[in-house]
């Protein structure tokens, strides 16, 4: 299948490794110029060397920050097309240990430098009559689970700009939809010191999904042949969400 993405060019957030890097990789691999961006510098521009991509280094929990990361990328490639809006899962822990402050700084980090970033593309695709803006989100947007309770909260949130979204943005070829990664072996879920054999018995493939998956979604969305495809949330989840 010819999708159609040879000479575009695209900003992956978040993609110095994990579900960004295999992205930004599988898009690269279709001929789209691509810029990424990340905190830590070394392993940044090590990423970069490796896809033959721009780097740019910021940290999305800054005020501006998506804004800016847009500008320099579009600077840089001579446009953004295709935007891929992903940084880092916030910290997981219950309501009563959630302070104030760690509300703000997720906020900042999940919602805003997704609202700066989409914002700073859209004059762009406008003009271009065409645009693909891909949220990265969780299930967790859909059925929550125990203790990712800022990710609950504000990744439903982004489901809900998703959707409106696509309907002003519409009718100048620009799509937008939210992609819900399931369980997906990244040094992420490493982390989060989950019993992954358990984890995988409750999905109906029985296994944690690769992030190689998840960028096929994510470079079919990207590409010309998802044209009439927007405003969805759509897992790669091997099956875990229950709800139809
Ligand atoms: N993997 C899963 O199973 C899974 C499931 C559901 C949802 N998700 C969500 O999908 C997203 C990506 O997950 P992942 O597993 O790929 O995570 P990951 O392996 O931790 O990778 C996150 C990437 O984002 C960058 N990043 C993190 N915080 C940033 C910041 N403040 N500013 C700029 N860049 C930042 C990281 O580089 P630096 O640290 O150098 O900045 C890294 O390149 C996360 O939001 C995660 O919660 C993942």
């Amino acid at each position: 299948m010819d999708f159609g993405l040879s000479g575009r060019s695209a900003l992956v957030m978040g993609a110095s490794k994990g579900l960004g890097f295999a992205v930004a990789k599988e898009l690269a691999a279709e001929g789209v110029k691509i810029a990424i961006c990340a905190r830590d510098e070394a392993r940044l521009r090590g990423a970069a060397e490796r896809l033959g991509a721009t780097a740019l280094v910021g940290d999305l929990r800054q005020p501006g920050a998506g804004r800016r990361l847009v500008e320099q990328a579009a600077a840089t490639l001579g446009s953004v097309d295709i935007l891929v809006v992903n940084t880092g899962g916030p910290a997981t822990m219950p309501f009563e240990s959630i302070s104030a402050d760690d509300w703000r700084g997720a906020f900042e980090g999940l919602f805003m430098s997704a609202t700066d970033a989409i914002g700073a593309a859209i004059p762009g695709m406008r003009e271009r009559n065409w645009g693909r803006i891909l949220l990265v989100t969780s299930i967790a947007a859909k059925e929550p689970i125990n203790n990712f309770t800022i990710s609950n909260a504000l990744r439903a949130g982004l489901h809900g700009l998703t959707k409106t979204l696509s309907r002003e943005l519409a009718a100048n070829g620009i799509t937008v939809n939210a992609l819900m990664p399931g369980y997906t072996m990244t040094e992420r879920l490493a982390e989060a010191k989950l019993d992954l054999q358990k984890v995988a018995g409750m999905i109906p493939m029985g296994r944690i999904g690769q992030p190689e998956e998840f960028a096929a979604l994510a470079t079919f969305l990207a590409s010309d042949r998802a044209s009439y495809i927007t405003g969805q949330a759509i897992a790669c989840d091997g099956g875990a969400l229950w709800s139809i």
